[in-house]
């Protein structure tokens, strides 16, 4: 992860210099960045008025006001109870979600941690479908639990099923042989984490495949842990030339299911959908009859934040008092990220040989062409190529060892501007047709490759 940081440092520095070179207007020559998982729209106009305009100053005055008094703690660290309300309204109206309780987190992320010191001791397991989001990962690292990895592949549409379709045989079979293998154990699996629509490969999961994991942890008293992140980012509009091809998915719509049990607690968000990742906030949707549960969320909560800043959970109680809770403003917007997402699989899908474009999320998953056969690629080759791209061709992207994948990379094609996606798109291809026909290797690495290149991976 720190990697991450050193990507954004380049970034900066190469603009740095291209703008004291030029004049300040000239800004179409920077480096283009698709790497952070953000949306380019800004947040609904409507709930942002409702809250500066109406109910900040109230709130800032009066202890007594609607809202209460927002210098003060919040009066529940799992937050005010009229927005906890309101997202248990939305949960029962959208996800079909009953019997939970909710706890509003300061981002998503947050929402994880919280949730893995709740399940796990230190040793035990947790289980991720690779390639992974990188927090997840992280978050496992750090308190010291075992990831264990079910790669998904590109020819499954990086779904659990195989072949496109909803064969869980193979996922069934690794997480059997699991459990046998736990069975004298003192540490055990103790989470299934299910990202979908997934980052970074965009794989939306199906319904049976969704429940398939959930009647496997259920059986073997494992938790399951969805990350909701992206519910609305479903785009349905894989072209007709794709859906005609051998293995393609088959033209069924594709939509976003949200599984229920006792067994399975539920991460969202407010960064991506409505565009507030700066506000920090999110939520968990866990069974209300555990109380041992709630007793640890709340002792967690209580410890590390407290409780999501107040004046956030404001906001997303006017962005949830939108019609339907938001969802058809979310899903518009959404919808217009179709172009860029247009643009990036028609610059990349001949050169990076991709089959289909994923269903959802923001991203797009791919292998740089000159890694397309290796078996084995260096960290430090894969980052040569990220400061290459930055430095040569203006344009970054996240490396794919931060996901588990060296080779690899991810796109996030939705935190730029149609025009700027146009522009990232053509300099991408230009880039990746000359790693495919090895100019990257003719290349003088010394005027392209600076940060990473003494750098011990
Ligand atoms: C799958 C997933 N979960 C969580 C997050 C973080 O969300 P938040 O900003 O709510 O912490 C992200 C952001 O990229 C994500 O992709």
């Amino acid at each position: 992860m720190p990697m991450i940081n050193k990507i954004g440092g380049i970034i900066s520095e190469v603009n740095h210099s291209l703008q004291q070179q030029h004049n300040k207007d000239s800004s179409s020559d920077l480096v283009y960045s698709l790497c952070q998982g953000m949306v380019y729209f800004k947040p609904p106009e409507q709930a942002l008025q409702t809250l500066l305009q109406h109910q900040l100053m109230n709130s800032c005055n009066t202890l007594g006001s609607e809202f209460g008094f927002i210098h003060n703690y919040c009066e529940h660290d799992f937050g005010r109870r009229v927005v906890r309300e309101k997202v248990k309204e939305k949960l029962r109206h959208i996800n079909k979600l009953e019997q939970v309780d909710v706890v509003l987190t300061s981002g998503a992320n947050q929402g994880f941690v919280s949730v893995l010191l709740s399940l796990c001791d230190v040793g035990d397991s947790c289980l991720l479908f690779g390639p992974y989001y990188f927090n997840h990962y992280m978050a496992l690292q750090m308190f010291g639990v075992k990831p264990v990895i079910f790669d998904c592949h590109e020819c499954d549409g990086y779904q659990p099923g195989c072949g496109h379709c909803d064969d869980m045989s193979r996922f069934t079979e690794f997480f059997e042989n699991l459990m046998k293998q736990q069975e004298n154990q003192r540490n055990k699996l103790k989470m299934v984490v299910v990202t979908t629509p997934c980052n970074p490969t965009g794989a939306v999961y199906t319904q049976y495949q969704i429940d398939t994991i959930s009647q496997l942890c259920a059986k073997y008293g494992v938790w399951m842990v969805c990350d909701e992140t992206y519910e609305y980012f479903i785009y349905n509009d894989t072209s007709v030339e794709q859906q005609q091809q051998p293995n393609a998915t088959s033209t069924k719509t594709c939509y976003h299911y949200t599984p229920q049990g006792d067994h399975i607690i539920h991460l969202y968000s407010f960064s991506k959908a409505f565009s507030i990742p700066g506000w920090r906030l999110g939520y968990i949707a866990y069974p209300s009859s555990n109380t041992e549960l709630a007793l640890h969320l709340n002792k967690i909560q209580d410890t590390v934040v407290i409780s999501s800043p107040v004046v956030s959970q404001q906001l997303a109680f006017c962005i949830l008092d939108m019609e339907d809770f938001g969802k058809p403003w979310a899903e518009e917007k959404i919808s217009t990220l179709k172009h860029n997402r247009k643009a990036i699989w028609e610059a990349i899908h001949d050169l990076c040989q991709l089959e289909k474009m994923p269903e959802g999320a923001i991203y797009y998953w791919a292998t740089f062409p000159n890694f397309l056969n290796q078996e084995h690629v260096t960290m430090e080759k894969e980052f040569q190529v990220i400061e290459w791209l930055i430095r040569k061709h203006k344009v970054a992207v996240l490396p794919g060892s931060c996901f588990g994948k060296p080779g690899g990379f991810r796109i996030s094609y939705a935190n730029v501007s149609h025009q700027v996606c146009e522009i990232a798109a053509s300099r991408l291809k230009s880039a990746l047709q000359e790693l495919a026909n090895g100019q990257f290797e003719k290349d003088d690495l010394d005027q392209y490759v600076k940060t990473f290149k003494n750098m011990k991976f």
